[in-house]
């Protein structure tokens, strides 16, 4: 089965509703109404019984014997048809009105009821029982009032409200219908508009009605989505299209050397050194794969650190050993400024070693031979605080907002003689952060630049 629009599930909760409210409220007008008359009947009753009681006493008083006679001119007097009766306690009439006896309204077993409602053949009647003390003995008056024209009024009411009910549900679901139809519209729009929108076009954006409503903030929300998605689908083509353009320039220069040694090469020694060259670049394109599948595995959530407690301070001191080679071969003095021996951190050895790698080996490769370049550690609050300082060619501020960027290279002509890709900050930055920990530079171009990796302590 088709599931059903929002349009006609709000339509049908609608119609339900306003049902059950219709018909609550017309039960409700419909008993409140019938109350309401048999409370102003049984006023009027115990009006008539209270002249009754009134008169029997003053009769009993003064003249017994008179007590049908009066009772009857009484009932003469008054205007309306004379529904009442007088009975004593053994049950014998003292007066009943004509009506009452051709209605054949019984005397009631119990008087403990005041008013209740009698079926006379087919006159429905609301008759008030009263026993009263008079002239020492205990009498029962009856008083009733016809209710025929009350019940039909009320009936006609009944059938108002139940004619009525159909013809009011029908115009209100059509209405309801309608409205939503209205409020919904603009769903419809952006159901649409968000359709069309595919990777060709994510630079779209969809239309923001200013209705200050939940579907306003809707639109806004699928925007900023839609923003975050084309800046991250932008970032994975950029990556794509800068990874091959890295490989492409390493395979051409083998290609070529190649291609130049089998056209040229005459001797051994030729033929070595085409090799050689090669064997460089071979090593340098898959230091380049090794980078891009780490970061496309980071990317892709797959790359997982193997986190343990470790000795920041020893993991740093192992990564100075591989560093002070790389210094030495190029004339650089290499400081270790260790202060603490024991630091611990939660992390991964392995990825940490790379990290601190990533600094001495930029460190080094941009001072020129001859300066120096300090390594230390340091705790500050809960955190540990490994800092790389060189004394080399410096960031320009332009440039320092980007150097974390994938393949982002401030000298794209002298980085790459360094053999640098323009990768290795990217990951740097991706280690520490998968490490709850973060990367910060300061730098002044000509002087030198430091790298502050902030790494949060082990507790307790
Ligand atoms: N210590 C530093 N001194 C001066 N410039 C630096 C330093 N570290 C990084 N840079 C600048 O930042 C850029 C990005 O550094 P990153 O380490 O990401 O790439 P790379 O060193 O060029 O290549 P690789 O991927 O081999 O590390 C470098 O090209 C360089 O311009
Ligand atoms: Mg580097």
């Amino acid at each position: 089965m088709k599931p059903l629009s929002i349009r006609l599930k709000l339509t049908a909760w609608y119609i339900a509703v306003l049902l059950a409210s219709l018909s609550i409220f017309s039960v409700a007008a419909f008993f409140a109404m019938k109350k309401g008359i048999e409370k102003s009947v049984d006023e009027n009753l115990e009006g008539q019984a209270s002249g009754i009681k009134e008169l029997m006493g003053r009769v009993l008083n003064e003249e017994p014997t008179r007590l049908r006679d009066e009772l009857r001119e009484h009932a003469e007097l008054r205007e309306q048809a004379d529904f009442s009766q007088v009975c004593d306690e053994g049950g014998q009439w003292i007066y009943r009105s004509r009506l009452m006896a051709s209605h054949n309204v019984p005397v009631p077993a119990t008087a403990n009821y005041s008013a209740y409602n009698l079926e006379a053949g087919d006159l429905p009647l609301r008759v008030l029982v009263r026993e009263i003390n008079a002239g020492g003995d205990r009498y029962r008056i009856q008083v009733a009032a016809p209710m025929d024209d009350f019940y039909d009024a009320l009936d006609r009411f009944k059938w108002v409200v139940l004619l009525l009910s159909p013809l009011v549900l029908v115009l209100a679901s059509g209405g309801g219908y309608w409205l939503n139809r209205r409020a919904l519209a603009p769903v419809d729009q952006i159901t649409r508009a968000a359709q069309d929108i595919n990777s060709n076009n994510l630079a779209n954006r969809l239309h923001v009605p200013q209705s200050g409503d939940e579907l306003q903030r809707l639109s806004q929300t699928l925007n900023s989505m839609l923003e975050r998605l084309e800046a991250s689908f932008n970032r994975i083509t950029q990556f794509t299209a800068d990874a091959s353009h890295e490989l492409r320039t390493p395979l051409a220069l083998m290609r070529t050397t190649t291609e130049v040694s089998l056209r040229t090469s005459q001797t051994v020694a030729d033929y070595r050194e085409a090799q050689q060259e090669v064997l460089a670049e071979l090593e340098k394109t898959s230091s380049l794969v090794e980078k891009l599948m780490l970061l496309a595995r980071a990317d892709a959530g797959v790359e997982t650190l193997q986190r343990t407690p470790l000795n920041l301070a020893e993991c740093l001191r192992d990564a100075c050993k591989d560093g002070k080679i790389l210094a030495d071969s190029k004339q650089l003095t290499f400081t270790e400024a260790i202060e603490s021996s024991e630091l611990f951190v939660e992390g991964d050895s392995h990825a940490l070693h790379r990290l601190f790698l990533i600094l001495i080996d930029n460190a080094v490769k941009y001072t020129p031979t001859g300066r120096s370049i300090t390594v230390g550690l340091m705790r500050s609050d809960n955190s540990a605080l490994a800092e790389f300082r060189d004394t080399g060619i410096g960031i320009s501020a332009n440039d320092l907002p980007n150097i974390f960027e994938r393949f982002y290279r401030a000298d794209r002509a002298r980085s790459r003689e360094f053999g640098g890709v323009g990768l290795g900050l990217s990951i740097a930055r991706w280690v520490a952060e998968a490490h709850r920990g973060s990367i910060e530079v300061q730098s002044t171009p000509g002087t030198g630049s430091v790298f502050t990796v902030r790494l949060p302590l082990l507790q307790g």
